[in-house]
C-alpha cells in the first residue's frame, strides 16, 4: 500500500521527500499540473469546493499507484468524508506529521513561494479554529505520529523509514 503523509499546512510534508526511499508524489503538485494554475489562483477563480473535488479524484488515483509510492497530501485532504474513507482503507501506512500551531503559523507566514489561500482568507483566530478542528481527523487516521517541532526533515524521515 502507498505510504501517505498527512498533516496541517506547514508541517513539512514535502520537505522530507529528499530523505525518503521510494517514489515521492506531491499531491498539490499533481493538482497544479491538472488545473494549469496555482492552487491559490484556483481557489480564487473556482472556489474551495471545486478544489476539494479535484483533490478527491487525485487522492483516489494516487492511492492506486502501487506500494512504493509515498504521497504527500495537502493539509485539507481530511476534511472530505470520501477521502477519510479512502485513507481509512490505507491503515498501517498513514503518517501524521504534527506541529504546534505557533510553529506552522510562523512557517506559513514566511513562506512567500507557497501562499495558502486558507491562510490568506482567514484571521489568525479563524485559522487556529481550522487547525484545532482538523487535529482529531488526522489523529483518527494516523498509524504513526511524528512530532516535527524542533526536528529537521532528515530526522522526520528517519522516523518514517522505521515504519
Ligand atoms: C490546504 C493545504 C494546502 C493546499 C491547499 C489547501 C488545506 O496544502 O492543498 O492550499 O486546506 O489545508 P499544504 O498542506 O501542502 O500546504
Amino acid at each position: 500500500m502507498a505510504k501517505v503523509l498527512l498533516g496541517f499546512m506547514g508541517v513539512g510534508k514535502s520537505s522530507v521527500a529528499p530523505y525518503l526511499d521510494g517514489r515521492f508524489v506531491d499531491m498539490d503538485q499533481v493538482i497544479e499540473e491538472k488545473i494549469g494554475m496555482s492552487i491559490a489562483d484556483f481557489f480564487a477563480k473556482e472556489g474551495e469546493a471545486a478544489f476539494r473535488q479535484i483533490e478527491s479524484e487525485t487522492l483516489e488515483e494516487l492511492l492506486q499507484e502501487g506500494d512504493d509510492v509515498i504521497i504527500s497530501t495537502g493539509g485539507g485532504v481530511v476534511v472530505t468524508e470520501h477521502n477519510r474513507q479512502l485513507l481509512a482503507k490505507n491503515r498501517k501506512h498513514n503518517v501524521w506529521l504534527h506541529a504546534s500551531f505557533d510553529v506552522v503559523y510562523d512557517r506559513i507566514q514566511k513562506d512567500s513561494k507557497n501562499q495558502r489561500p486558507l491562510f490568506l482568507n482567514h484571521s489568525k483566530e479563524d485559522f487556529k479554529a481550522i487547525y484545532d478542528g482538523r487535529m482529531a481527523l488526522y489523529q483518527d487516521l494516523a498509524d504513526l505520529v511524528v512530532i516535527v517541532d524542533n526536528r529537521t526533515p532528515e530526522e522526520v524521515a528517519r522516523f518514517i523509514k522505521c515504519m
